[in-house]
């Protein structure tokens, strides 16, 4: 593929996750990494010429690039849905971090406005991808698993106090900074991608480690999945020195354990040929976001780049829609509502307003 049938990538926000997101798409088969934007210029010309970009000081300058076909927007939570609808007006493809937005509504609009405007958008939740978590949504569908009883996820994770401290809105409940929402996000996703959508949940937050900042760092709660089946989150930004996300399926006819991205049980009552090459699936030694912000590969990016680029090319939908992603933010916010009331919190929920 030449570099002009490429489909130019440009990048909304030069901050702690646009590296991976220019590695990924520099790595990309069919993509070309053209341009930046950022309102901070330090960071802007740091950037742009680290990576040989065009920088620009705005979405605006840089939605008029005509080079520029995808933007992947990497601003903080609470600008994203403003954000997406300004581009998908311009007619540019989106590719949105997590979360997508901040409230049922907006995510609404950004479907309404990408679909108006007739381009793709795709959610960044990368760890959909990873081929140990694929087995096991294959065996779930297959009826592997039996019932399921239980689906839990557990990250024990750890955030200095420097890192809330890096930008205002890492320390602000109403940006969408607390654990729940910022970091356990992608582990909610994974249970509502393989057992969800959830029924009821009972949280409770509490801050552990992080004096002075408003936000929770720790979240603990019960689930009940549609399905019948129940689990247990427990995610945490306290826990010194962070260990790799733990997500467990437990149903009548086998377990699975996934530990970062890697197979650590995979159990059946009735065994197939394939299983011994399943449980060889990821490795211990990727990074998966435990220890810091920083501590991340950037290969599932990849992959969610790749795909944007073919979804464009089959006018298909990418493979992590909005919709999709939708239940995750009810999900989370059924548990900001839940620790707010002291109450379990059935959804779908009835007034997002009262959530933050
Ligand atoms: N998928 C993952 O694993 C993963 C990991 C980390 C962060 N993220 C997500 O990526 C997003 C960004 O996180 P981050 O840690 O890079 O944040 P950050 O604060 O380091 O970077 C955000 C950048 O956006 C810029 N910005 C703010 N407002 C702007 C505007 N109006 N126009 C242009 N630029 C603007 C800031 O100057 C900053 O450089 C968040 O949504 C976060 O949840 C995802």
């Amino acid at each position: 593929m030449t570099n002009d049938s490429c489909l130019g990538f440009g990048l909304l926000g030069a901050g702690l996750i646009a590296p991976f997101h220019a590695r990924a798409v520099r790595a990309a088969s069919g993509a070309r990494l053209v341009a930046v934007a950022d309102t901070d210029p330090t960071r802007l010309a740091k950037f742009a010429a680290e990576f040989a970009i065009t920088g620009y000081s705005s979405l605006d300058r840089m939605l008029a690039d005509p080079a520029v076909q995808v933007v992947n927007i990497l601003t903080p939570n609470h600008l994203h849905a403003a954000d997406v609808l300004k581009t998908a007006r311009a007619g540019k493809h989106i590719l949105v971090e997590k979360p997508p937005a901040l409230a049922l509504r907006e995510v609404d609009a950004m479907e309404a406005a990408c679909a108006a405007a007739g381009v793709k958008i795709g959610v960044v939740l990368q760890c959909r991808t990873r081929g140990a978590l694929q087995a096991i949504r294959a065996a779930l569908q297959a009826g592997r698993f039996g019932k399921i009883h239980h689906a839990d996820a557990f990250m024990k994770w750890f955030r200095s106090a420097d890192y809330y401290r890096l930008d205002a809105w890492r320390s602000s409940r109403r940006s969408g900074a607390g654990v729940t929402i910022q970091q356990a996000f992608h582990y909610l996703d994974l249970l509502q991608y393989l057992v969800g959508p959830v029924r009821r949940v009972q949280a409770q937050m509490t801050n552990l480690a992080h004096p002075g900042i408003e936000l929770e760092d720790t979240v603990l709660a019960f689930v009940t999945y549609q399905n019948g089946a129940q689990g247990v989150v427990e995610a945490s930004t306290a826990l010194w020195p962070g260990t790799d996300i733990r997500i467990e399926i437990n149903g009548e006819n086998g377990t699975a354990i996934m530990v970062g991205e890697r197979m650590e049980t995979w159990k059946f009552r009735v065994e197939r040929r394939e299983d011994e090459v399943i449980r060889c699936l990821g490795s211990a030694a990727v990074a998966t976001g435990a220890t810091g912000a920083a501590d991340l590969s950037f290969r599932d990016h990849q992959v969610v780049v790749e795909d944007m680029v073919r979804a464009i090319r089959e006018n298909r939908e990418p493979m992590i829609t909005l919709a999709s992603v939708r239940p995750t933010l009810e999900w989370a916010l059924a548990m900001y509502q839940s620790a707010k009331q002291g109450t379990a919190v059935d959804l779908p929920i009835v007034n997002e307003d009262a959530v933050w």
